[in-house]
C-alpha cells in the first residue's frame, strides 16, 4: 500500500470515530443549547438554570429549577420539547412559562433540553 494510500484510511477512519463518538455530538447540543437558554430562557430561569432570574421574584409559579435533579429527572424529553415548544398552557403547566415555537427551531429546543439535562447530572 503506497504512503498517499495508507494517510487517506487513517484519516478516514479517524474522521468515522469521531463521527460515531456520541460525547462529541452531545457536547456540541449542550453548548448550543446553553447559547439558546442564556439569549431566551435566563431572564427567568436564571444565568445557570437555577430558577432565579430578574424576573422570577415576580412569578408565580416560580419559574422551574433545572438544577433539581429530582423533578427534571421525572421528566421525559418528549414532555420538554413539547412544553418547551408550545408553551406551559397547552401541557396543563403555568401558562407563565411561554411557548417558543414562533422564535426557535425544533432543533434550538432539542439543544435546549440537551443543555437542561446536563444542569440536573451534577
Ligand atoms: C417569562 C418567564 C419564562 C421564560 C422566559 C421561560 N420560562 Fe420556562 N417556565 C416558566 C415558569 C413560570 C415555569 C413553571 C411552570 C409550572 O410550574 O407550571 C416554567 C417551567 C419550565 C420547565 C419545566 C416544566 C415542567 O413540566 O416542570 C421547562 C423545561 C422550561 N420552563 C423551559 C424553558 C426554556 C427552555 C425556556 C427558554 C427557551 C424557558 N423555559 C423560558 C417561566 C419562563
Amino acid at each position: 500500500m503506497s504512503i498517499p494510500h495508507l494517510f487517506s484510511y487513517t484519516t478516514l477512519l479517524i474522521f468515522f470515530v469521531l463521527l460515531s463518538c456520541p460525547s462529541w455530538a452531545q457536547l456540541s447540543a449542550a453548548a448550543k443549547g446553553q447559547e439558546v437558554h442564556q439569549l431566551y430562557c435566563s431572564p427567568c430561569h436564571g444565568p445557570r438554570g437555577e430558577g432565579n432570574g430578574s424576573l422570577a421574584a415576580k412569578l408565580q409559579p416560580p419559574p422551574t429549577n433545572f438544577t433539581d435533579k429530582k423533578q427534571i429527572s421525572t421528566l421525559t424529553d418528549d414532555h420538554l420539547v413539547e412544553l418547551i415548544t408550545k408553551g406551559g398552557g397547552p401541557v396543563h403547566a403555568s401558562p407563565i412559562m411561554p411557548s417558543w415555537a414562533p422564535i426557535l427551531r425544533p432543533e434550538d429546543v432539542r439543544n435546549v433540553v440537551t443543555y437542561i439535562r446536563t444542569l440536573s447530572r451534577k
